[in-house]
Protein backbone atom coordinates (compact mmCIF):
# COMPACT_ATOMS: atom_id res chain seq x y z
CA UNK A 1 0.00 0.00 0.00
CA UNK A 2 0.88 3.30 -1.25
CA UNK A 3 1.49 6.60 1.59
CA UNK A 4 0.54 9.98 0.71
CA UNK A 5 1.87 12.98 3.04
CA UNK A 6 -1.08 15.80 2.85
CA UNK A 7 0.50 19.21 4.11
CA UNK A 8 -2.53 21.53 4.23
CA UNK A 9 -2.03 24.95 5.27
CA UNK A 10 -3.84 28.60 5.55
CA UNK A 11 -3.38 31.74 7.45
CA UNK A 12 -6.97 32.00 9.60
CA UNK A 13 -5.77 34.65 11.72
CA UNK A 14 -2.44 36.48 12.92
CA UNK A 15 -1.34 36.65 16.81
CA UNK A 16 -0.50 39.62 17.06
CA UNK A 17 -1.22 41.54 13.35
CA UNK A 18 0.91 38.77 11.29
CA UNK A 19 3.84 38.08 13.23
CA UNK A 20 2.58 34.68 15.17
CA UNK A 21 0.27 31.50 16.23
CA UNK A 22 -2.14 31.89 18.71
CA UNK A 23 -1.95 28.47 21.00
CA UNK A 24 -5.77 27.95 21.11
CA UNK A 25 -5.58 27.70 17.48
CA UNK A 26 -2.73 25.01 17.63
CA UNK A 27 -4.92 23.26 20.50
CA UNK A 28 -7.88 23.27 18.11
CA UNK A 29 -6.30 21.93 14.95
CA UNK A 30 -4.92 19.17 17.47
CA UNK A 31 -7.99 18.08 18.59
CA UNK A 32 -9.54 18.28 15.39
CA UNK A 33 -6.78 15.54 13.70
CA UNK A 34 -6.78 13.44 17.17
CA UNK A 35 -10.46 12.69 15.98
CA UNK A 36 -9.76 12.00 12.30
CA UNK A 37 -6.95 9.59 13.38
CA UNK A 38 -9.44 7.89 15.58
CA UNK A 39 -12.47 7.52 12.43
CA UNK A 40 -9.27 6.39 10.56
CA UNK A 41 -9.57 9.31 7.97
CA UNK A 42 -5.85 10.17 8.56
CA UNK A 43 -2.63 7.43 10.08
CA UNK A 44 -0.93 10.15 11.82
CA UNK A 45 -0.63 14.25 11.71
CA UNK A 46 1.93 16.78 12.97
CA UNK A 47 0.49 20.13 13.27
CA UNK A 48 3.38 23.21 13.29
CA UNK A 49 3.19 26.76 12.21
CA UNK A 50 5.40 29.16 10.96
CA UNK A 51 4.39 33.04 11.62
CA UNK A 52 0.61 33.31 11.01
CA UNK A 53 0.27 29.94 8.69
CA UNK A 54 -0.98 27.22 10.87
CA UNK A 55 0.43 23.93 9.09
CA UNK A 56 -1.22 20.97 8.96
CA UNK A 57 0.93 17.94 8.22
CA UNK A 58 -0.75 14.90 7.60
CA UNK A 59 -0.30 10.67 7.05
CA UNK A 60 -2.79 8.71 5.39
CA UNK A 61 -3.55 6.05 2.63
CA UNK A 62 -5.99 7.77 0.60
CA UNK A 63 -3.68 9.16 -2.46
CA UNK A 64 -3.55 12.78 -3.67
CA UNK A 65 -6.40 15.38 -3.63
CA UNK A 66 -8.58 12.84 -1.51
CA UNK A 67 -12.11 14.66 -0.61
CA UNK A 68 -12.29 13.43 3.11
CA UNK A 69 -8.62 14.51 3.58
CA UNK A 70 -9.25 17.58 2.42
CA UNK A 71 -12.33 18.58 4.19
CA UNK A 72 -10.43 17.72 7.54
CA UNK A 73 -8.37 20.03 6.67
CA UNK A 74 -10.84 22.63 5.48
CA UNK A 75 -13.27 21.88 8.40
CA UNK A 76 -10.53 22.58 10.98
CA UNK A 77 -9.57 26.08 9.43
CA UNK A 78 -12.93 26.71 9.62
CA UNK A 79 -13.24 25.69 13.37
CA UNK A 80 -9.74 27.67 14.12
CA UNK A 81 -11.59 30.51 12.39
CA UNK A 82 -14.06 30.72 14.50
CA UNK A 83 -11.60 30.61 17.73
CA UNK A 84 -9.69 33.20 15.81
CA UNK A 85 -12.72 35.01 15.62
CA UNK A 86 -14.08 34.62 19.68
CA UNK A 87 -10.13 35.85 20.33
CA UNK A 88 -10.67 38.65 17.55
CA UNK A 89 -6.93 37.80 15.97
CA UNK A 90 -5.86 39.27 13.33
CA UNK A 91 -7.55 38.68 9.89
CA UNK A 92 -9.35 35.77 11.55
CA UNK A 93 -10.32 33.53 8.70
CA UNK A 94 -7.78 35.57 6.21
CA UNK A 95 -7.05 32.63 3.56
CA UNK A 96 -10.49 30.90 3.61
CA UNK A 97 -12.14 32.67 0.60
CA UNK A 98 -14.79 30.89 -0.07
CA UNK A 99 -18.12 29.85 2.54
CA UNK A 100 -18.54 26.28 0.77
CA UNK A 101 -16.51 23.06 0.16
CA UNK A 102 -16.25 21.61 -3.22
CA UNK A 103 -14.45 18.28 -2.77
CA UNK A 104 -10.90 20.30 -2.52
CA UNK A 105 -9.57 22.99 -1.15
CA UNK A 106 -7.71 23.63 -4.18
CA UNK A 107 -8.87 27.55 -5.24
CA UNK A 108 -10.85 27.78 -1.63
CA UNK A 109 -7.46 29.97 -0.36
CA UNK A 110 -5.12 27.19 1.55
CA UNK A 111 -2.22 26.10 0.25
CA UNK A 112 -1.46 22.22 0.08
CA UNK A 113 1.79 20.19 -0.98
CA UNK A 114 0.85 16.60 -1.80
CA UNK A 115 2.61 13.41 -2.54
CA UNK A 116 1.51 9.67 -2.92
CA UNK A 117 4.61 6.74 -3.04
CA UNK A 118 6.09 3.41 -2.25
CA UNK A 119 7.80 3.74 1.21
CA UNK A 120 11.45 2.39 0.67
CA UNK A 121 13.00 0.78 3.71
CA UNK A 122 13.36 4.00 5.37
CA UNK A 123 12.38 7.15 4.08
CA UNK A 124 13.54 10.56 5.42
CA UNK A 125 11.27 13.27 4.39
CA UNK A 126 11.55 17.47 5.18
CA UNK A 127 8.27 19.56 5.36
CA UNK A 128 9.57 22.65 4.74
CA UNK A 129 7.07 25.78 5.38
CA UNK A 130 7.84 29.29 4.78
CA UNK A 131 5.83 32.36 5.54
CA UNK A 132 5.78 35.76 4.15
CA UNK A 133 6.94 34.96 0.62
CA UNK A 134 5.62 33.17 -2.49
CA UNK A 135 5.80 29.64 -4.39
CA UNK A 136 8.48 30.74 -6.42
CA UNK A 137 11.20 30.76 -3.25
CA UNK A 138 11.57 27.09 -3.03
CA UNK A 139 13.02 27.40 -7.19
CA UNK A 140 16.61 27.99 -6.07
CA UNK A 141 16.63 25.86 -3.55
CA UNK A 142 15.01 22.93 -4.82
CA UNK A 143 16.90 23.34 -8.21
CA UNK A 144 20.08 23.58 -6.01
CA UNK A 145 18.86 20.13 -4.34
CA UNK A 146 18.23 18.19 -7.34
CA UNK A 147 20.21 19.95 -10.01
CA UNK A 148 23.11 22.18 -8.92
CA UNK A 149 26.42 19.56 -8.52
CA UNK A 150 28.32 22.20 -6.76
CA UNK A 151 25.21 21.88 -3.41
CA UNK A 152 24.53 17.99 -4.18
CA UNK A 153 27.75 16.19 -4.43
CA UNK A 154 25.58 13.05 -4.71
CA UNK A 155 25.08 13.68 -8.70
CA UNK A 156 28.63 13.16 -8.92
CA UNK A 157 29.73 10.19 -6.81
CA UNK A 158 26.68 8.57 -6.53
CA UNK A 159 25.94 6.03 -8.87
CA UNK A 160 21.98 5.82 -7.95
CA UNK A 161 21.93 10.00 -8.41
CA UNK A 162 24.29 10.27 -11.42
CA UNK A 163 21.83 10.28 -13.86
CA UNK A 164 19.88 13.52 -12.49
CA UNK A 165 15.67 14.23 -12.41
CA UNK A 166 12.91 15.00 -14.42
CA UNK A 167 11.43 18.75 -12.91
CA UNK A 168 7.36 19.42 -13.77
CA UNK A 169 6.99 23.32 -14.14
CA UNK A 170 4.50 25.15 -14.07
CA UNK A 171 3.66 28.57 -15.98
CA UNK A 172 1.39 30.00 -13.02
CA UNK A 173 -0.01 32.79 -15.00
CA UNK A 174 -1.11 30.93 -17.89
CA UNK A 175 -1.93 27.41 -16.28
CA UNK A 176 0.57 25.05 -18.31
CA UNK A 177 3.36 22.90 -17.36
CA UNK A 178 6.26 21.03 -19.05
CA UNK A 179 8.55 18.08 -18.01
CA UNK A 180 12.06 19.18 -18.42
CA UNK A 181 15.50 16.90 -17.31
CA UNK A 182 18.32 17.27 -15.72
CA UNK A 183 21.35 17.53 -16.56
CA UNK A 184 20.25 17.37 -20.14
CA UNK A 185 18.40 20.47 -20.18
CA UNK A 186 19.73 22.48 -17.11
CA UNK A 187 19.91 25.86 -19.00
CA UNK A 188 16.26 25.72 -20.37
CA UNK A 189 15.16 24.53 -16.85
CA UNK A 190 17.09 27.78 -15.44
CA UNK A 191 15.89 30.16 -18.30
CA UNK A 192 12.36 29.22 -17.27
CA UNK A 193 12.85 28.96 -13.02
CA UNK A 194 14.91 32.52 -13.06
CA UNK A 195 11.56 34.17 -13.06
CA UNK A 196 10.45 32.33 -10.25
CA UNK A 197 7.02 34.88 -9.94
CA UNK A 198 5.77 33.49 -13.35
CA UNK A 199 7.34 29.68 -13.40
CA UNK A 200 7.26 27.30 -10.35
CA UNK A 201 8.68 24.00 -9.98
CA UNK A 202 5.98 21.83 -8.92
CA UNK A 203 7.33 18.41 -8.67
CA UNK A 204 10.67 16.70 -9.20
CA UNK A 205 10.61 12.41 -10.26
CA UNK A 206 13.43 10.09 -10.32
CA UNK A 207 14.48 9.32 -14.11
CA UNK A 208 13.46 6.08 -15.85
CA UNK A 209 15.99 3.16 -15.04
CA UNK A 210 16.83 3.70 -11.48
CA UNK A 211 16.03 2.21 -8.07
CA UNK A 212 12.46 4.49 -7.58
CA UNK A 213 9.82 4.07 -9.55
CA UNK A 214 9.72 7.29 -12.04
CA UNK A 215 6.03 8.27 -11.67
CA UNK A 216 6.13 8.86 -7.82
CA UNK A 217 7.56 12.24 -6.96
CA UNK A 218 10.65 12.92 -4.97
CA UNK A 219 9.29 16.78 -4.20
CA UNK A 220 6.61 18.44 -4.45
CA UNK A 221 5.75 22.25 -3.91
CA UNK A 222 2.68 24.09 -3.35
CA UNK A 223 1.49 26.70 -5.77
CA UNK A 224 -1.62 28.29 -4.82
CA UNK A 225 -1.81 31.78 -5.93
CA UNK A 226 -3.98 33.31 -3.51
CA UNK A 227 -4.06 36.39 -5.34
CA UNK A 228 -5.40 35.06 -8.62
CA UNK A 229 -8.34 33.26 -6.80
CA UNK A 230 -9.46 35.74 -5.33
CA UNK A 231 -8.69 38.92 -7.70
CA UNK A 232 -7.40 41.36 -4.96
CA UNK A 233 -4.92 41.18 -2.27
CA UNK A 234 -5.94 38.58 0.63
CA UNK A 235 -1.85 38.09 2.05
CA UNK A 236 0.65 36.19 0.54
CA UNK A 237 0.63 32.48 -0.90
CA UNK A 238 3.55 31.29 2.08
CA UNK A 239 4.76 28.19 0.27
CA UNK A 240 5.02 24.93 1.21
CA UNK A 241 7.44 21.77 0.06
CA UNK A 242 7.33 18.09 0.56
CA UNK A 243 11.25 16.32 -0.27
CA UNK A 244 12.56 13.11 -0.10
CA UNK A 245 15.93 12.48 1.20
CA UNK A 246 18.67 10.03 0.77
CA UNK A 247 19.47 6.66 -0.98
CA UNK A 248 19.75 7.79 -4.61
CA UNK A 249 18.17 10.98 -3.80
CA UNK A 250 19.48 13.93 -2.31
CA UNK A 251 20.86 13.27 1.07
CA UNK A 252 19.15 15.09 4.19
CA UNK A 253 22.24 17.27 4.42
CA UNK A 254 22.34 18.28 0.88
CA UNK A 255 18.57 18.79 1.06
CA UNK A 256 19.52 21.35 3.70
CA UNK A 257 22.67 22.91 2.03
CA UNK A 258 20.47 25.61 -0.06
CA UNK A 259 19.49 27.05 2.59
CA UNK A 260 22.60 27.76 4.45
CA UNK A 261 22.29 31.08 1.20
CA UNK A 262 19.45 33.27 2.59
CA UNK A 263 18.47 34.08 -0.98
CA UNK A 264 16.08 37.52 -1.71
CA UNK A 265 12.72 36.65 -2.09
CA UNK A 266 9.57 38.67 -2.78
CA UNK A 267 7.20 39.15 0.17
CA UNK A 268 7.83 39.87 3.67
CA UNK A 269 6.00 43.22 4.49
CA UNK A 270 2.87 43.88 2.76
CA UNK A 271 3.31 41.43 0.52
CA UNK A 272 5.62 44.02 -1.56
CA UNK A 273 8.70 43.74 -0.76
CA UNK A 274 12.41 41.44 -1.88
CA UNK A 275 14.10 40.70 1.41
CA UNK A 276 16.17 37.37 2.28
CA UNK A 277 14.52 34.22 3.08
CA UNK A 278 15.83 33.41 6.66
CA UNK A 279 15.86 29.73 7.80
CA UNK A 280 14.87 29.12 11.56
CA UNK A 281 13.33 27.22 14.51
CA UNK A 282 9.74 27.11 14.50
CA UNK A 283 10.56 28.50 17.89
CA UNK A 284 12.01 31.41 15.93
CA UNK A 285 9.17 31.60 13.29
CA UNK A 286 7.81 34.87 14.20
CA UNK A 287 7.60 38.11 11.43
CA UNK A 288 8.40 40.87 13.69
CA UNK A 289 11.29 42.72 11.86
CA UNK A 290 9.02 44.64 9.22
CA UNK A 291 6.66 41.56 9.41
CA UNK A 292 9.85 39.46 8.65
CA UNK A 293 12.19 39.08 6.95
CA UNK A 294 10.43 35.99 4.92
CA UNK A 295 11.26 32.52 7.01
CA UNK A 296 11.59 28.63 6.21
CA UNK A 297 11.59 26.22 8.82
CA UNK A 298 12.20 22.74 7.85
CA UNK A 299 10.72 19.67 10.24
CA UNK A 300 12.24 16.34 9.71
CA UNK A 301 10.66 12.73 9.77
CA UNK A 302 11.17 9.07 9.24
CA UNK A 303 7.64 7.95 8.20
CA UNK A 304 7.35 4.14 8.89
CA UNK A 305 4.08 2.74 7.99
CA UNK A 306 2.73 5.80 6.67
CA UNK A 307 3.08 6.93 9.91
CA UNK A 308 4.84 10.46 10.79
CA UNK A 309 6.29 10.07 13.83
CA UNK A 310 7.88 12.80 15.76
CA UNK A 311 10.20 16.02 13.67
CA UNK A 312 13.55 17.12 13.98
CA UNK A 313 13.33 20.78 13.86
CA UNK A 314 16.26 20.58 10.70
CA UNK A 315 17.24 24.26 11.41
CA UNK A 316 17.58 24.77 15.30
CA UNK A 317 20.94 24.02 15.03
CA UNK A 318 24.31 26.42 15.26
CA UNK A 319 25.30 25.49 12.20
CA UNK A 320 22.67 28.08 10.70
CA UNK A 321 23.52 31.13 12.61
CA UNK A 322 25.80 32.72 9.98
CA UNK A 323 22.81 32.01 7.93
CA UNK A 324 20.52 33.90 10.18
CA UNK A 325 23.29 36.71 10.71
CA UNK A 326 23.68 36.78 6.98
CA UNK A 327 20.07 37.17 6.48
CA UNK A 328 20.10 39.98 8.76
CA UNK A 329 22.41 42.03 7.66
CA UNK A 330 21.07 41.47 4.13
CA UNK A 331 17.57 42.60 5.82
CA UNK A 332 19.22 46.10 7.30
CA UNK A 333 21.07 46.87 3.31
CA UNK A 334 17.74 46.22 1.91
CA UNK A 335 15.71 48.15 4.13
CA UNK A 336 17.56 50.96 3.62
CA UNK A 337 16.52 51.46 0.01
CA UNK A 338 12.75 52.46 1.81
CA UNK A 339 10.30 52.78 -0.89
CA UNK A 340 12.50 52.39 -3.87
CA UNK A 341 13.26 49.53 -6.30
CA UNK A 342 14.27 46.74 -5.41
CA UNK A 343 13.38 46.60 -1.92
CA UNK A 344 10.15 47.52 -2.85
CA UNK A 345 8.51 45.45 -6.02
CA UNK A 346 8.45 46.38 -9.23
CA UNK A 347 4.53 47.97 -9.73
CA UNK A 348 3.39 44.42 -11.28
CA UNK A 349 4.29 42.65 -8.69
CA UNK A 350 3.14 45.00 -5.57
CA UNK A 351 -0.30 43.27 -4.00
CA UNK A 352 -1.20 46.54 -2.55
CA UNK A 353 -0.50 49.53 -4.63
CA UNK A 354 -1.42 53.36 -4.62
CA UNK A 355 -0.35 54.09 -8.15
CA UNK A 356 -3.50 53.97 -9.65
CA UNK A 357 -5.13 56.28 -7.05
CA UNK A 358 -2.26 58.99 -7.54
CA UNK A 359 -2.26 59.08 -11.32
CA UNK A 360 -5.82 59.81 -11.15
CA UNK A 361 -5.42 62.50 -8.81
CA UNK A 362 -2.50 63.67 -11.28
CA UNK A 363 -4.22 62.95 -14.11
CA UNK A 364 -4.99 66.76 -15.35
CA UNK A 365 -1.74 68.09 -13.99
CA UNK A 366 0.13 65.70 -16.34
CA UNK A 367 1.67 67.64 -19.64
CA UNK A 368 3.08 66.49 -22.98
CA UNK A 369 6.93 66.41 -22.94
C1 LIG B 1 2.46 40.28 4.32
C2 LIG B 1 1.61 40.50 5.48
C3 LIG B 1 1.76 41.76 6.27
C4 LIG B 1 0.60 42.71 6.00
C5 LIG B 1 0.78 44.04 6.74
C6 LIG B 1 -0.40 44.98 6.57
O1 LIG B 1 2.15 39.11 3.66
O2 LIG B 1 0.77 39.70 5.80
O3 LIG B 1 2.99 42.37 6.03
O4 LIG B 1 0.50 42.94 4.63
O5 LIG B 1 0.94 43.80 8.13
O6 LIG B 1 -1.55 44.31 6.94
P1 LIG B 1 -2.99 45.00 6.99
O7 LIG B 1 -3.22 45.60 5.63
O8 LIG B 1 -3.88 43.84 7.29
O9 LIG B 1 -2.96 46.04 8.08
MG1 LIG C 1 -1.81 37.03 8.15
MG1 LIG D 1 1.47 34.05 6.41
Amino acid sequence: MKTTISLIKADIGGWPGHASMHPELIKVAKEELSRAVETGIIKSFYVAHVGDDLELIMSHNRGVGDEEVHKLAWDTFQKGAEKARELKLYGAGQDLLSDAFSGNVKGLGPGSAEMEFTERKSEPLVAFMMDKTEPGAFNLPIFRMFADPFNTAGLVIDPAAHAGFVFEIWDIMENKKVLLRSPEEMYDILALIGAKERYVIKHVFPKEGGKLPPDEPVAVVSTDKLYQIAGKYVGKDDPVALVRAQSGLPALGEVLEPFSFPHLVSGWMRGSHNGPLMPVAMRQAKCTRFDGPPRVVALGFQVHSSLLGEPVDLFDDPAFDMTRTKAQEIADYMRRHGPFEPHRLPLADMEYTTLPGVLERLKDRFEPI
